[in-house]
């Protein structure tokens, strides 16, 4: 949403010359370039592992299985500097603090096209095809420690998402392995990362969300990062202020 620094209140999806067509060819073009050279960079680098991120993978363990635990959603699309700034500035210092208390979930925005299956996405089809790389993490690594950790190593530098380099250094970074990021969304000539990002999109439709980064605590709106601020932030967008609110619906 990098367009929107001129234009601070355009919501996400409402300007249709802003949403480009991401075709099922187009992205699947894109994902046999991505897995050639993934599988090439694999090879060569297939033990080096190092760079944990020490914040993230402190000596915790996952989160259980609670029926207690607490919604919490980040609706975003990938090459979004809103994404960035509200993944950097709450989610994780908060993840950080009750990630045992939350059922976290990332959800992303776009529009399914009816006619061939596929997604559009604002930022066209490399967004689409970041947004499935990261979906693919999820699936492969459910412990947000360590798929959150890789999505915000990406949006980091969310410009060159989804560039080779960038996908590399994050999974090292984070763990992952390269191998099996490519094999998911590879999967099925492309078939099976655009399910998940098919079902993500339409979560989000479902809950009716439009903007990145809207956050949902509970299933309800808490805060929305737009334009490079907070708004629509009743109970404010400081992280104390989402973990006060986090545990005050755990004990309910
Ligand atoms: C979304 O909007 C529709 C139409 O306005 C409404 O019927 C539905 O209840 C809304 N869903 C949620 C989760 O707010």
């Amino acid at each position: 949403m990098d367009e929107k620094s001129t234009q601070p209140a355009q919501p996400a999806m409402t300007n249709p010359r802003a949403v480009r067509r991401a075709r099922p060819l187009a992205i699947i073009t894109l994902l046999l370039v991505v897995a050639f050279t993934l599988f090439r960079y694999q090879t060569a680098h297939e033990s080096r592992i190092h760079g944990f991120n020490e914040l993230l993978h402190s000596s915790s363990s996952p989160p259980s299985s609670n029926s207690k635990l607490v919604p919490l959603e980040a609706h975003i699309i990938s090459k979004c500097p809103d994404t960035r700034d509200a993944l950097r500035e709450l989610i994780l210092p908060v993840m950080q603090k009750v990630h045992d208390k939350v059922d976290f979930k990332l959800s992303y925005i776009g529009k399914p096209t009816d006619d061939d299956d596929g997604v559009e996405c604002k930022h066209g089809p490399s967004e689409c095809l970041g947004n499935i790389i990261e979906l693919c993490a999820r699936e492969l690594y459910p412990d947000p420690k360590i798929s959150l950790g890789f999505v915000m190593c990406l949006t980091k530098d969310y410009k060159h998402i989804p560039e080779r380099a960038l996908i590399e250094d994050c999974a090292l970074e984070h763990a992952i392995d390269i191998k099996d990021l490519n094999e998911c969304a590879t999967r099925d000539s492309g078939a099976h990362g655009m399910d998940l990002l098919r079902s993500s999109v339409q979560r989000t439709a479902d809950a009716n969300v439009t903007i990145s980064c809207t956050i949902r605590l509970n299933d309800e709106v808490y805060c929305i990062r737009d334009g490079g601020e907070w708004i629509d932030c009743p109970h404010g967008p400081g992280v104390n202020d989402l973990v006060l609110a986090i545990e005050k619906v755990y004990r309910s």
